[in-house]
């Protein structure tokens, strides 16, 4: 996956992208990262990337021809998504991370100020994506996120230790608890179940555990998410009625 940001503070990305699993991802050769400068694609002496507001109003905006022209540079291929980080676009869940995941490139705008020309929208961006309703000061650190969320899940990138199956979110439920040794620590004992070797047993538990999990924290999930006869037996025995959508046919 070749994955091309484009920013007016590019050094924000450096040590993200060299570090641990994303940095892993490009030694592998699973990954292909640049962040380019905004201001290289300007024309004029000054290498101006922003002027006043149309109307007035505070803040600086974008130029849209700067900003179009750098756009066009890194995307020659009309299939290639120009996304723009921004707290107007759609938000970020797994599922848009895993739609991601599967293209071959992706090149990320990044504003900063009060903002971009809509025109920039209009003329070459395909896709607007949010972290969250809040905003930052620029797209960086949200396009971070996105690289981040998306490249964890490019088959080789985690190996199969860190199979990325049993996320939380990943079929719609948190991820129940995990433990490592010590098996007892300060009185806390590790479940029985996890030391019994009993493979079906501990993925009942630990299918249960993502239930409850999901339950208590993030209730909105478990009304949406696709469950069992079973998991609704279990559910309903611990007081919970659960609505969603109808039983999955054969769904563990
Ligand atoms: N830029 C500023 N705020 C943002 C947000 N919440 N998500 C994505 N990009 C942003």
């Amino acid at each position: 996956m070749q994955i091309d940001a484009l920013s007016l503070f590019p050094a924000m990305f450096a040590s993200v992208m060299s570090a641990s699993m994303m940095w892993k991802a490009q030694d592998r050769g699973l990954l292909s990262f640049r962040a380019h400068d905004i201001r290289d694609y300007a024309t004029d002496k000054h290498r101006q990337v922003d002027d006043t507001p149309y109307g007035g109003g505070g803040g600086m905006i974008l130029k849209p021809d700067v900003l179009v022209r750098a756009i066009e540079a890194l995307r020659p291929a009309r299939e290639t998504p120009a996304i723009l980080l921004s707290p107007q676009g759609r938000l970020l869940t797994h599922q848009v991370a895993a739609e991601l995941a599967h293209l071959p490139r992706l090149v990320l705008v990044c504003g900063h100020y009060e903002g971009i020309d809509e025109r920039v929208r209009q003329l070459a961006i395909t896709d607007e994506i949010s972290i969250g309703d809040y905003v930052l000061t620029g797209g960086e650190l949200a396009a971070l996120v996105l690289i981040d969320a998306v490249v964890r899940l490019v088959p080789g990138v985690l190996g199969a230790a860190g199979a990325t199956d049993r996320d939380s979110h990943a079929h719609g439920l948190l991820e129940g608890a995990h433990y490592t040794r010590p098996a007892v620590f300060r009185g806390l004992p590790v479940p029985a179940i996890l030391t019994s070797g009993h493979h079906a047993e501990v993925a009942r538990w630990r299918r249960r555990q993502a239930l409850l999990r999901t339950w208590q924290r993030r209730p909105d999930l478990l009304e949406k998410a696709q469950l069992s006869a079973e998991d609704r037996e279990w559910l309903r025995g611990q007081g919970h009625t659960p609505l969603g959508p109808p039983d999955r046919p054969g769904g563990s």
